[in-house]
């Protein structure tokens, strides 16, 4: 039986070179959307938006992260390897998830809380890829995510940022295991 404590502290980011290759079904991806939309959020604002890529336009949206990659990458500090990663990207990921969080007013205040409710939701995403023994991903903010170029490929409005790209695809099997510190090294003293 899976506890709350075993979920939260057993999930794991999976990247693109785990995933073998696989598609997921689209009600996985409905799923972490859909309760994403269940993440706190203040004044119940509901400030994410998202866009499913899958298929062609997946393919073409990765064709742009590649381009972007070498064109934007100065000659000295060029990596094949890297470029090579991200052309293997196209065998390997299922669906990708852009992340973007909509401002309804101009308060810097609100935006850091709209943020934050975004990140909630990715969470939440994450968590939700419990529920399905083969499906894993990881919250991206490369892919370009800050390039010239992502916000009007993807029609992005003055009061849209782009928080990045959930990236998914099928595994075998997951792993668990990660370093974390003893968390009352976090719990800051007030004396
Ligand atoms: C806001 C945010 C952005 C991230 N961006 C990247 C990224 O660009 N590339 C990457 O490899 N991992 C990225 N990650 C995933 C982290 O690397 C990962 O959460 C961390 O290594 C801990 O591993 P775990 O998620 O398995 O606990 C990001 C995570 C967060 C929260």
């Amino acid at each position: 039986m899976e506890t709350i404590n075993q979920i939260i502290r057993e999930r794991r980011s999976h990247y693109p070179y785990e995933f073998t290759g696989a598609k997921l079904n689209d009600e996985v991806i409905h799923t972490l959307i859909e309760n994403a939309c269940w993440a706190p959020n203040h004044t119940l604002n509901f400030p994410w938006r998202f866009i499913i890529l899958k298929d062609e336009a997946l393919k073409n949206w990765l064709q742009l992260v590649l381009y972007n990659f070498i064109k934007d990458t100065p000659a000295e500090k060029f990596n094949q390897k890297k470029a090579d990663k991200i052309k293997d990207y196209q065998s390997q990921v299922s669906h990708a998830i852009v992340l973007i969080c909509e401002h309804e007013s101009d308060n810097a205040n609100k935006h850091k809380e709209d943020l934050a409710a975004v990140s909630c939701g990715v969470e939440n995403m994450y968590l939700s890829l419990s529920r399905f023994p083969n499906a894993a991903g990881y919250w991206s903010t490369g892919m370009g995510t800050y390039g010239a170029g992502m916000r009007s490929y993807f029609n992005l409005k003055s009061n849209q940022e782009l928080m990045g790209f959930f990236m998914l695809g099928a595994v075998d099997k997951k792993r668990t295991e990660s370093n974390r510190k003893d968390y009352r090294s976090f719990i800051l003293t007030n004396e």
